[in-house]
């Protein structure tokens, strides 16, 4: 097996969930409560910004009534241990990875707490409900924040310096994620071409699972502190 160096993590909500954050295609699903289209769509925001602005004042409020849980906190600790290159690819939004103490993060989908300016294109750290139409704390233009969240139809972040990270990797871990929405989905396949070792994490198999090399499946507060331990023995 090839000497272990360079790692990519892609995580998904099923690593928050154990957090008490709803998955989105799961039973009690985020998206099951919301029509997609009704709020993750730059065509829903045109159309009724109220709407989405509630909902994502919603689960920004929600952060404060969560705390990392086991995973999150043992993906910061290899973080914080391992020698060679880490790369925590989220598509979550939450801040969860964060406050647990990770440090190299890269949110692809966007974070809850971050608000982007349509006058100036500024983003700014927010905290509060963008639902009020408050000022651009960079050009104090009102009313013209969105959720700094990518949505369907609209390129992920950061994709330039993920596309690296996986031609690099030795070893590209998948946590907590359907396999249900690209580009992330692809990733295994990708890391896989460059001769990587691949390794799934999840409730259930995912969508993708055949194209990894192993799949675990069970809980994420479970299995991701037993491969940590694993990785750092
Ligand atoms: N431990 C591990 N895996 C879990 C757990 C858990 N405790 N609970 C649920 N899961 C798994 C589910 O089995 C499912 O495969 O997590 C996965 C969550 O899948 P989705 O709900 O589809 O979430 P995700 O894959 O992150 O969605 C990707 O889709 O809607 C868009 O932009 C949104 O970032 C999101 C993207």
């Amino acid at each position: 097996m090839r000497e272990i160096s360079n790692i990519v993590i892609l995580t998904g909500a099923g690593i928050s969930a154990e957090s008490g954050l709803a998955t989105f295609r799961g039973p009690e699903g985020l998206w099951e409560g919301h029509r997609v289209e009704d709020v993750a769509t730059p065509e829903a925001f045109a159309r009724d910004p109220v709407l989405v602005h509630r909902f994502y004042d919603a689960r920004r409020a929600n952060l404060k009534t969560v705390a990392p849980n086991a995973a999150h906190l043992a993906l910061a600790r290899l973080d914080a241990e391992w020698p060679g290159e880490l790369l925590i690819v989220t598509q979550n939004v939450d801040d969860l990875h964060e406050r647990a103490g990770a440090k190299r993060i890269l949110h692809m989908h966007g974070e809850l707490r971050s608000a982007w300016c349509l006058a100036c294109d500024a983003r700014s750290r927010w905290e509060e409900d963008l639902g009020d139409h408050p000022p651009c704390p960079s050009c104090g233009a009102a009313g013209r924040l969105r959720p700094d969240i990518v949505w369907f139809g609209e390129m992920p972040y950061a994709m330039e310096a993920i596309d690296a990270a996986l031609m690099n990797a030795d070893l590209f871990v998948s946590i907590g994620t359907s396999g249900a929405v690209y580009p992330a989905a692809g990733f295994v396949q990708t890391a896989r071409y460059r001769g990587a070792e691949t390794l799934e994490m999840n409730l259930e198999p995912s969508l993708g699972s055949f194209h990894f090399h192993e799949s675990r499946t069970g809980r994420a507060g479970e299995l991701v502190p037993q491969w940590v331990e694993e990785m750092l023995r």
